[in-house]
């Protein structure tokens, strides 16, 4: 049977084809991206995630987001301590949902590319064309001693990562029986069929925050995730035409997306109490200082000040944007970011499946009245 054909266009296009993507981030790590004691705070179990995958793929989302997380940060919670390995979860999901594109995170110094590749590939036939690739180079000291993996000084990270893109997409490539003599990977009269499904390749993305980051990102992918400020859609409006422009100087396109945290409710005061009660009076406090920690953020090393501004941000989200008010609220600061120029954004929630439904009730409307996203089919 022949393979029907998929587009760069329609894998970009992901789950919808909307002006403003939206997906889901990092639903398979226990308590997903909220460091709070709550009860009701995410399992991250696979069975709540395929409820999840399916749930966001009926509602028409356009893609999951994982989070490659090898060891839980501790605090009272064990923050993230449990965690789905992301390319077997994404092929799960691939496999019991129809349009949603599945992320795959992984730590290109932990996987051979010749395994990694046929990984990818077989994720992408199962998913008919709807895998995507999120690739990252690490920067967690702690999970890397746990591989017994040194880490690279962090400009040689990224010169490695380019290796590994490059040996992947060789792998992916019709060419046969290559050799492969890079600085770090060498391959020997290597060969991987089948290949990527539909005669395109999986999406890629990355998040890299520094300039090296993001200058791999702009030769390497097609979605680069950067944090947005707060109430500043002129600062966001500016980095991301940035970003857009070094990838044309390149010759290339590139979509650029961010993560928020939603706390939508009836009113905005309903939404302002819960997301205190979660993120501020019931923040797992000790496991937000033991991610600090991992970043060398303590009182004594940034001061009193600014170690009490980053612990609120990590305790929301890890630091993602924080979208907090009742339905027209939220639906506005979405709107915000796309005229800010991004094209997407991966979101997360406490409890994913007891908060989606009423987003997708009730934001998800608001922005197709705005055109930003397509009408359910
Ligand atoms: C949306 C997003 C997803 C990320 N996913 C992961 C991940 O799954 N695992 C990981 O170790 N780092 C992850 N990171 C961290 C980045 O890959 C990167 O290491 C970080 O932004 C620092 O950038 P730099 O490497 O340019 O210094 C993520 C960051 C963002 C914003």
């Amino acid at each position: 049977m022949s393979l029907q054909q998929v587009s760069m266009t329609q894998r970009s296009a992901m789950g919808s084809g909307s002006a403003l993507k939206i997906g889901l981030f990092g639903a398979n790590c226990s308590s997903g991206r909220a460091v709070t004691l709550v009860p009701e705070r995410w399992t991250g179990d696979w069975e709540d995630n395929l409820r999840l995958g399916q749930l966001a793929d009926e509602q028409g989302l356009d893609f999951l987001l994982p989070v490659a997380r090898w060891k839980g940060y501790g605090g009272d919670t064990d923050y993230q301590g449990s965690t789905l390995e992301t390319l077997t979860w994404a092929t799960g999901l691939l496999a019991c949902t129809r349009n949603i594109t599945v992320f795959g995170t992984v730590h290109a110094p932990l996987f051979h590319p010749v395994i990694a590749a046929k990984q990818f590939v077989t994720a992408d036939h199962i998913g008919r064309g709807r895998f995507g690739l999120n690739v990252v180079v690490g920067w967690n000291e702690d999970e890397f001693t746990m591989f017994g993996v040194s880490q690279r000084e962090h400009q040689a990270r990224y010169a490695f990562g380019q290796e590994w893109v490059d040996a992947v997409k060789a792998l992916w490539s019709d060419r046969e029986d290559f050799d492969f003599d890079g600085e770090f990977i060498k391959l020997k009269s290597a060969r991987a069929k089948p290949k990527p499904y539909g005669g395109s390749r999986p999406l890629m993305m990355n998040a890299g925050a520094s300039p090296v980051g993001r200058a791999f990102a702009v030769r390497n992918c097609d979605a680069f995730f950067t944090n947005a400020p707060k109430d500043a859609p002129d600062v966001l409006a500016r980095h991301v035409a940035e970003v857009k422009e070094e990838a044309r100087q390149v010759g290339r396109e590139i979509d650029v997306f961010t993560v928020g945290v939603v706390t939508c409710r009836p009113t905005a005061a309903e939404a302002q109490d819960y997301y205190r009660h979660c993120v501020i009076d019931h923040a797992d406090w000790s496991a937000v200082d033991a991610i600090l920690a991992k970043r060398k953020v303590t009182e004594a090393s940034v001061g009193a000040e600014e170690f009490a501004r980053q612990r609120a941000h990590q305790a929301n989200g890890m630091g993602g944007l924080p979208l907090i008010g009742d339905p027209d609220t939220v639906a506005a600061e979405l709107a915000s970011l796309s005229r800010a120029g991004l094209g997407g954004i991966g979101i997360s929630f406490v409890n994913y499946l007891e908060e989606l439904p009423y987003f997708c009730a009730e934001v998800l409307p608001r922005l197709q009245r705005l055109g930003l996203r397509a009408l359910p089919q």
